[in-house]
Protein backbone atom coordinates (compact mmCIF):
# COMPACT_ATOMS: atom_id res chain seq x y z
CA UNK A 1 0.00 0.00 0.00
CA UNK A 2 1.22 3.48 -0.98
CA UNK A 3 0.37 6.09 1.12
CA UNK A 4 0.35 9.37 -0.56
CA UNK A 5 1.11 12.97 0.99
CA UNK A 6 0.89 16.47 -0.26
CA UNK A 7 3.35 18.57 1.22
CA UNK A 8 2.78 22.70 0.92
CA UNK A 9 3.92 25.54 2.79
CA UNK A 10 4.55 29.54 2.30
CA UNK A 11 1.96 29.89 0.79
CA UNK A 12 1.69 33.63 2.39
CA UNK A 13 -1.62 34.80 1.97
CA UNK A 14 -1.66 38.09 1.24
CA UNK A 15 1.51 37.60 -1.08
CA UNK A 16 0.06 34.30 -2.64
CA UNK A 17 0.60 33.91 -5.98
CA UNK A 18 -3.16 33.23 -7.18
CA UNK A 19 -2.36 31.68 -10.36
CA UNK A 20 -0.38 28.74 -8.84
CA UNK A 21 -2.82 28.63 -5.75
CA UNK A 22 -5.35 27.83 -7.98
CA UNK A 23 -3.66 25.64 -10.32
CA UNK A 24 -2.15 23.60 -6.84
CA UNK A 25 -6.14 22.82 -5.90
CA UNK A 26 -6.96 21.23 -9.29
CA UNK A 27 -3.61 19.01 -8.74
CA UNK A 28 -4.01 18.40 -5.35
CA UNK A 29 -7.81 16.61 -6.33
CA UNK A 30 -6.41 14.69 -9.39
CA UNK A 31 -3.65 13.02 -6.85
CA UNK A 32 -6.02 12.34 -4.26
CA UNK A 33 -3.98 12.28 -1.38
CA UNK A 34 -4.46 10.54 1.62
CA UNK A 35 -2.77 13.22 3.87
CA UNK A 36 -2.53 17.68 2.95
CA UNK A 37 -0.17 18.63 4.96
CA UNK A 38 0.72 22.50 5.05
CA UNK A 39 3.68 23.12 7.24
CA UNK A 40 3.44 26.95 8.13
CA UNK A 41 3.35 30.45 6.65
CA UNK A 42 0.01 30.61 5.71
CA UNK A 43 0.06 33.97 5.86
CA UNK A 44 2.36 36.95 5.20
CA UNK A 45 1.61 38.87 8.13
CA UNK A 46 -0.54 37.28 9.98
CA UNK A 47 -3.48 39.52 9.73
CA UNK A 48 -6.97 38.25 10.16
CA UNK A 49 -7.70 38.37 6.45
CA UNK A 50 -5.12 36.45 5.74
CA UNK A 51 -6.15 33.79 8.25
CA UNK A 52 -9.58 33.96 6.68
CA UNK A 53 -8.02 33.62 2.71
CA UNK A 54 -5.64 30.28 4.07
CA UNK A 55 -8.73 29.05 5.83
CA UNK A 56 -10.66 29.20 3.06
CA UNK A 57 -8.41 28.21 0.20
CA UNK A 58 -7.17 25.16 2.37
CA UNK A 59 -11.36 24.37 2.46
CA UNK A 60 -11.28 23.68 -1.01
CA UNK A 61 -8.28 21.46 -1.15
CA UNK A 62 -8.63 17.48 -0.16
CA UNK A 63 -9.41 16.17 3.22
CA UNK A 64 -7.99 15.69 5.53
CA UNK A 65 -5.45 18.39 6.36
CA UNK A 66 -2.61 18.53 8.68
CA UNK A 67 -0.89 21.89 9.61
CA UNK A 68 1.96 23.49 11.77
CA UNK A 69 2.23 27.28 12.26
CA UNK A 70 5.01 29.44 10.70
CA UNK A 71 6.51 32.91 11.88
CA UNK A 72 4.67 34.49 10.12
CA UNK A 73 1.56 33.18 11.09
CA UNK A 74 1.86 36.03 14.27
CA UNK A 75 1.07 39.46 13.78
CA UNK A 76 3.87 42.05 13.98
CA UNK A 77 2.73 44.75 12.18
CA UNK A 78 1.98 47.68 14.46
CA UNK A 79 0.82 48.54 17.80
CA UNK A 80 -2.28 46.66 18.09
CA UNK A 81 -0.96 43.63 16.24
CA UNK A 82 2.16 43.79 18.46
CA UNK A 83 0.02 43.53 21.46
CA UNK A 84 -2.17 40.22 20.00
CA UNK A 85 1.33 39.00 19.36
CA UNK A 86 2.46 39.24 22.86
CA UNK A 87 -0.97 38.28 24.53
CA UNK A 88 -1.96 35.29 22.61
CA UNK A 89 0.10 34.91 19.51
CA UNK A 90 -1.15 31.70 18.02
CA UNK A 91 -5.24 32.86 19.04
CA UNK A 92 -5.84 33.73 15.29
CA UNK A 93 -4.14 30.74 14.10
CA UNK A 94 -5.89 28.50 16.25
CA UNK A 95 -8.94 29.33 16.00
CA UNK A 96 -9.06 28.22 12.43
CA UNK A 97 -6.52 25.57 12.46
CA UNK A 98 -6.35 24.30 15.66
CA UNK A 99 -3.66 23.81 18.24
CA UNK A 100 -0.56 25.43 17.24
CA UNK A 101 2.14 22.66 18.96
CA UNK A 102 1.62 18.89 19.12
CA UNK A 103 -0.84 17.82 16.48
CA UNK A 104 -1.32 14.39 16.17
CA UNK A 105 -2.54 12.57 12.70
CA UNK A 106 -2.67 8.64 12.13
CA UNK A 107 -4.01 6.43 9.74
CA UNK A 108 -2.87 2.40 9.46
CA UNK A 109 0.94 2.41 8.94
CA UNK A 110 1.72 5.97 9.00
CA UNK A 111 1.43 8.52 12.40
CA UNK A 112 2.58 12.42 11.86
CA UNK A 113 3.54 14.69 14.93
CA UNK A 114 3.70 18.31 14.55
CA UNK A 115 5.60 20.78 16.41
CA UNK A 116 5.81 24.62 16.76
CA UNK A 117 9.04 26.24 15.61
CA UNK A 118 7.76 29.81 15.98
CA UNK A 119 8.43 31.99 18.45
CA UNK A 120 6.33 34.97 19.34
CA UNK A 121 9.68 36.91 20.94
CA UNK A 122 13.26 35.64 21.15
CA UNK A 123 16.73 37.09 22.85
CA UNK A 124 17.94 37.67 19.56
CA UNK A 125 16.95 40.26 17.18
CA UNK A 126 15.77 38.34 14.31
CA UNK A 127 12.27 35.88 15.67
CA UNK A 128 11.62 34.64 12.12
CA UNK A 129 14.60 32.11 13.11
CA UNK A 130 13.36 28.88 14.68
CA UNK A 131 13.15 27.36 18.01
CA UNK A 132 12.49 23.85 19.71
CA UNK A 133 12.89 23.40 23.02
CA UNK A 134 13.80 20.26 25.27
CA UNK A 135 9.96 19.42 26.18
CA UNK A 136 8.77 19.54 22.81
CA UNK A 137 12.12 16.85 21.45
CA UNK A 138 11.13 14.59 24.53
CA UNK A 139 7.56 14.74 23.61
CA UNK A 140 7.98 14.08 19.87
CA UNK A 141 10.54 10.86 21.17
CA UNK A 142 7.45 9.77 23.20
CA UNK A 143 5.30 10.27 20.36
CA UNK A 144 7.86 8.27 17.86
CA UNK A 145 8.47 5.27 20.14
CA UNK A 146 4.75 4.65 20.27
CA UNK A 147 4.45 4.31 16.60
CA UNK A 148 6.57 1.49 15.60
CA UNK A 149 6.50 0.07 12.23
CA UNK A 150 4.77 3.16 10.78
CA UNK A 151 5.98 5.43 8.40
CA UNK A 152 6.66 8.14 11.31
CA UNK A 153 6.56 12.01 10.06
CA UNK A 154 7.48 15.02 11.83
CA UNK A 155 6.04 18.50 10.87
CA UNK A 156 7.66 21.72 12.08
CA UNK A 157 8.18 25.27 10.07
CA UNK A 158 11.90 25.94 10.28
CA UNK A 159 14.17 23.45 9.16
CA UNK A 160 15.88 21.64 11.70
CA UNK A 161 19.43 22.44 10.51
CA UNK A 162 21.30 24.16 7.75
CA UNK A 163 21.60 20.88 5.25
CA UNK A 164 22.39 22.23 1.14
CA UNK A 165 23.68 25.37 0.03
CA UNK A 166 19.89 26.86 0.97
CA UNK A 167 18.90 30.63 -0.13
CA UNK A 168 18.35 31.60 3.50
CA UNK A 169 19.30 30.21 7.16
CA UNK A 170 16.51 29.36 9.72
CA UNK A 171 19.08 28.79 12.78
CA UNK A 172 16.87 26.94 15.11
CA UNK A 173 18.08 27.03 18.67
CA UNK A 174 17.99 23.34 19.91
CA UNK A 175 17.74 21.98 16.13
CA UNK A 176 21.08 20.15 15.55
CA UNK A 177 20.28 18.26 18.93
CA UNK A 178 16.29 17.90 17.82
CA UNK A 179 17.75 16.29 14.43
CA UNK A 180 19.96 13.56 16.08
CA UNK A 181 17.06 12.87 18.93
CA UNK A 182 14.43 12.70 15.78
CA UNK A 183 17.33 10.57 14.14
CA UNK A 184 17.61 8.06 17.12
CA UNK A 185 14.08 7.80 17.79
CA UNK A 186 13.33 6.65 14.41
CA UNK A 187 11.72 9.50 12.68
CA UNK A 188 11.83 8.54 8.61
CA UNK A 189 10.95 12.00 7.46
CA UNK A 190 10.77 15.58 9.27
CA UNK A 191 8.38 17.81 6.79
CA UNK A 192 9.09 21.95 6.54
CA UNK A 193 9.27 25.28 4.58
CA UNK A 194 10.74 28.00 5.78
CA UNK A 195 13.10 28.33 2.73
CA UNK A 196 11.06 28.93 0.11
CA UNK A 197 12.91 26.00 -2.23
CA UNK A 198 12.28 22.39 -2.33
CA UNK A 199 14.78 20.25 -1.31
CA UNK A 200 15.41 16.56 0.57
CA UNK A 201 18.52 15.77 2.62
CA UNK A 202 19.26 12.90 5.30
CA UNK A 203 20.34 14.13 8.90
CA UNK A 204 23.90 13.87 8.94
CA UNK A 205 23.33 11.24 12.54
CA UNK A 206 23.10 7.55 13.18
CA UNK A 207 21.86 5.36 10.36
CA UNK A 208 21.53 8.38 8.18
CA UNK A 209 18.00 7.37 7.25
CA UNK A 210 16.39 10.70 8.94
CA UNK A 211 15.26 12.62 6.08
CA UNK A 212 14.90 16.50 6.33
CA UNK A 213 11.66 17.46 3.70
CA UNK A 214 11.58 21.18 2.59
CA UNK A 215 8.92 22.28 0.47
CA UNK A 216 9.01 25.59 -1.57
CA UNK A 217 6.60 28.29 -1.51
CA UNK A 218 3.30 29.38 -3.48
CA UNK A 219 3.84 33.03 -3.08
CA UNK A 220 5.38 35.48 -5.00
CA UNK A 221 8.59 35.86 -2.63
CA UNK A 222 10.45 33.28 -4.84
CA UNK A 223 13.45 32.05 -3.87
CA UNK A 224 15.29 31.12 -7.35
CA UNK A 225 12.70 28.74 -7.73
CA UNK A 226 9.17 28.77 -9.19
CA UNK A 227 6.05 28.17 -7.24
CA UNK A 228 5.95 24.59 -5.87
CA UNK A 229 4.49 21.90 -3.75
CA UNK A 230 5.81 18.31 -2.81
CA UNK A 231 3.99 15.00 -4.04
CA UNK A 232 5.71 12.32 -1.07
CA UNK A 233 4.90 8.88 -2.03
CA UNK A 234 5.57 6.71 0.85
CA UNK A 235 5.77 2.44 0.04
CA UNK A 236 6.72 -0.22 2.76
CA UNK A 237 10.24 -0.31 1.24
CA UNK A 238 11.09 3.42 -0.49
CA UNK A 239 9.89 6.80 -0.23
CA UNK A 240 9.25 9.17 -3.19
CA UNK A 241 8.98 13.00 -3.22
CA UNK A 242 8.49 15.13 -5.65
CA UNK A 243 9.10 18.94 -5.80
CA UNK A 244 6.18 20.20 -8.33
CA UNK A 245 6.95 23.73 -9.88
CA UNK A 246 4.48 25.91 -11.39
CA UNK A 247 5.25 27.13 -15.00
CA UNK A 248 2.83 29.05 -16.88
CA UNK A 249 -0.64 27.33 -16.00
CA UNK A 250 0.27 23.97 -14.94
CA UNK A 251 2.60 21.71 -12.44
CA UNK A 252 5.57 19.91 -13.53
CA UNK A 253 8.19 17.97 -11.85
CA UNK A 254 11.12 20.17 -10.99
CA UNK A 255 13.19 17.27 -9.25
CA UNK A 256 12.40 14.01 -7.65
CA UNK A 257 14.15 12.22 -5.03
CA UNK A 258 14.05 8.47 -3.97
CA UNK A 259 15.47 6.51 -1.09
CA UNK A 260 15.26 3.08 1.00
CA UNK A 261 12.90 3.26 4.17
CA UNK A 262 13.92 2.60 7.62
CA UNK A 263 13.27 -0.88 8.14
CA UNK A 264 11.99 -2.09 11.77
FE1 LIG B 1 7.92 31.72 4.33
FE1 LIG C 1 9.09 31.07 7.55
Amino acid sequence: MTIKIIQVSDIHFGGENQAATEAALARFHQEKPDLMVAAGDLTRDGVVAEFDAARAWLDRAPTPLFTTPGNHDTPYVGPGELLERFIAPWRRYEARFGPADGGVWRAPGVSVFGVNTARRAQLRWNWSKGAISGSQIRRLEGQLASAPGDARIVVCHHPLMELTGEPMTSEVHGGTRAANSLTMAGADLVLSGHIHTPFVSPYPFGDGKTRAVVSGTLSVRERGVPPSFNIIEIDPTQIRVTAMGFERTDFVTLRSWAFDRRQA
